[in-house]
């Protein structure tokens, strides 16, 4: 089975869909056969690849809505991206009026996606991209996962809802208890802020171990990639930007591996 990693932060525009974008596109350069899937019914993650006017024309029944619909097989849903190895499941606003704010008396469309990716069989990795609520789409994503990011900019308003975050992750893991915090990831960071690097200090001291020792930096590489629809590492691939996405993809790995794996790749 793959490794599922789901990318949460009740904080808008922190860098949740940016880091699928760039790691799925490291992770399938390096050789690894990746799944992508889009839970944001903002659709950010599937116009980075295909474009806004194919991702907003998309039917429900091709989109990752159809899972609260009925229960099409996996195959259906996935597509391919044109980078080799990388896949994706797309959604657009059709996927919104399934992302109710309790998910809870969702019943049985709390576990949609975890059975939809039980057939994810195939894949080194599935990475899951939520929007910035903790509502259905957030919640089933963190019932189907193994592993939660955070991604956190170094900044008080996004350091503000990590209490509610792990206070998510740990009741999701009385219905999905393998479920674990990969770390959090310091992101869009710049280090000539003092106050950027304040905070970074602050989470460090406050979280320990549980913030990733990879900081992504604010860095103009990343939104320049994405504009040609393209992840760092396949655009500019002997760039700094793809060095650190490599470096966060490894930590990832390191971070993710039974504990024999990791002295292996260690
Ligand atoms: N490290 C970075 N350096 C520069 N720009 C970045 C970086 N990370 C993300 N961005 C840009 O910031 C914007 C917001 O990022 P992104 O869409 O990934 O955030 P998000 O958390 O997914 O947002 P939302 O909560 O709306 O889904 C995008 O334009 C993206 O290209
Ligand atoms: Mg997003």
């Amino acid at each position: 089975m793959p490794t599922t990693i789901c990318f949460i932060n009740q904080k808008g525009g922190c860098g949740k869909s940016s880091s699928c974008f760039h790691l799925g596109g490291h992770f399938a350069r390096s050789g690894r056969s990746v799944l992508l899937v889009d839970a944001d019914p903002q659709g950010s993650l599937s116009q980075g690849f295909f474009g806004s006017a194919a991702i907003e024309g998309l039917p429900a029944g091709e989109s990752l809505a159809a899972v609260f619909d009925d229960a099409p097989p996996l195959t259906t849903l996935v597509v391919s991206t044109p980078f080799p190895g990388l896949s994706m499941v797309r959604a657009n606003a059709a996927l919104g009026r399934h992302n109710c704010p309790e998910p809870e008396t969702f019943g049985l469309k709390q576990f949609a996606l975890a059975a939809l990716l039980e057939e994810a069989t195939g894949y080194d990795l599935v990475l899951i991209d939520c929007p910035p609520n903790l509502y259905q789409c957030s919640w089933n994503a963190l019932l189907a996962a193994d592993f939660v990011v955070v991604p956190v900019p170094p900044e008080d308003f996004a350091t503000q809802g990590l209490r509610a975050i792990h206070q998510a992750v740990e009741h999701a893991r009385h219905l999905n208890p393998r479920l674990a915090l990969l770390g959090h990831l310091v992101i869009r960071a710049d280090s000539r802020l003092l106050v950027h690097r304040s905070y970074e200090q602050h989470l460090r001291r406050l979280y320990g171990e549980a913030v990733l020792s990879t900081v992504i930096p604010e860095a103009s590489a990343y939104k320049l990639a994405l504009s040609t629809r393209t992840p760092v590492s396949f655009h500019s691939p002997s760039s700094r930007a793809a060095r650190l996405v490599r470096d966060l993809g490894d930590e990832l790995l390191r971070r993710a591996a039974p504990p024999a794996e990791r002295r292996k790749i260690a």
